[in-house]
């Protein structure tokens, strides 16, 4: 049988550059190999747990993500990809896996502390999102993925699916839950793009980012606008190439690195303007944007045509959730009413 991985994303905003690079790229790749069993997510129910006063937005991005899935070539004859509020069993499994894990335990995974800081939640921080990496392993157990590709942020999530495995294993005498592990992005990648305004991380609400939905007006603008050496004044002025998003890009999306090698000495030196680089980079990346833009805006004259791949997935994998959910409730002793057996098997005790 085929390792089963599953990863998901948060349908917060269209994926970007980052997105990309740190796992879009992988999961195609891993689709395309052959050797897996893939689920992609779209983690609704996740995003809900700090946008609950916004569904709106959630429904909006929901199919902005299916578009971006579909551009970069995620393909839902080899990858099942499906929305995690049709899943119900996920909801019920978070609900007994809640039991297992104490409420310091969650107060104490880094991200989600830091998570907390960054929001600023007014009117307090809601328990659903405290919670919600307990849903994670609700999500990832359900399929008995072994493998979940995420970035290093996401570490803390798969430690307590592999806590919350072994307890409900133990706990209920089974092993009907698989212990996953995470799959980080390749060396040499880096795990976080930077903005391009050089801040460390590429987001919606810093507007730092390049999309894969940008037009090749929209690109230019903001690979011109890109933050560079701010000592770099004069083209003849020596400039650094440490710090400098230009040369963190092309390092990370240039195909010829001997040329970005040359381009990095004639910079360093002095002599070579932003403009010249940050054009060379429009290039690489206009490359890379163009066949992925124009496969979304095909794809975004059928909208029909994806909620229906949509719901296809989603059923696929509500078969595959809904078993494991059997035998969760089974291995619990919640199976009551399956036959005369759970009858008998009380039958002294109340007498
Ligand atoms: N927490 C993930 C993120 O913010 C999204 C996610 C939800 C996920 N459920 C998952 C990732 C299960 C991997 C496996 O990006």
């Amino acid at each position: 049988m085929k390792d089963i991985i599953l990863t998901g994303d948060r349908p917060t905003g269209k994926l970007h550059l980052g997105h990309y690079i740190g796992s879009l790229k992988n999961r195609v790749e891993l689709q395309n190999s052959g050797n897996y069993e893939p689920y992609v997510m779209i983690a609704d129910l996740q995003a809900l747990t700090d946008n609950a006063h916004d569904p709106d937005k959630i429904r909006r991005n929901l199919v902005e993500v299916a578009l971006d899935y579909l551009a970069v070539g995620l393909d839902p004859a080899k990858t099942t990809i499906f929305v995690q509020s049709q899943i119900p069993a996920l909801s019920e499994l978070t609900m007994y896996y809640m039991n297992l894990v104490s409420i310091s335990r969650v107060e104490r995974n880094p991200t989600v502390k830091t998570e907390i800081k960054q929001k600023s939640f007014g009117e307090g921080v809601p328990t659903g999102f405290v919670v919600y990496p307990i849903s994670q392993a609700a999500d990832i157990t359900a399929f008995k993925a072994k493998l979940v590709p995420v970035g290093d942020d996401q570490l803390p999530m798969i430690e307590q699916t592999r806590e919350i495995v072994r307890s409900f294993n133990a706990t209920y005498q089974t092993d009907c839950l698989v212990e996953p592990e995470a799959m980080l992005p390749p060396a040499g990648l880096s795990r976080r793009l930077p903005g391009i305004d050089g801040n460390a991380k590429m987001s919606k609400s810093l507007n730092n980012g390049i999309y894969l939905s940008d037009d090749e007006a929209t690109l230019r603008q903001k690979v011109m606008s890109m933050y560079t050496d701010p000592g770099h004044i004069h083209v003849n002025d020596p400039g650094k190439v440490e710090g400098n998003t230009v040369f963190e890009y092309l390092d990370v999306f240039a195909e010829d690195q001997n040329y970005v090698a040359q381009l990095k000495e004639n910079y360093t030196a002095g002599g070579l303007g932003d403009v010249k680089v940050k054009q060379y980079l429009f290039g690489v990346l206009n490359d890379l944007l163009t066949p992925i833009r124009t496969r979304r805006h095909e794809l975004a004259q059928d909208l029909p045509a994806v909620y229906n791949m949509l719901l296809a997935g989603s059923q696929r994998a509500n078969e595959v959730a809904a078993r494991t959910l059997t035998e969760v409730r089974d291995a619990i002793g919640l199976n009551y009413f399956d036959d005369a057996k759970s009858a008998n098997s009380v039958q002294e005790d109340v007498l």
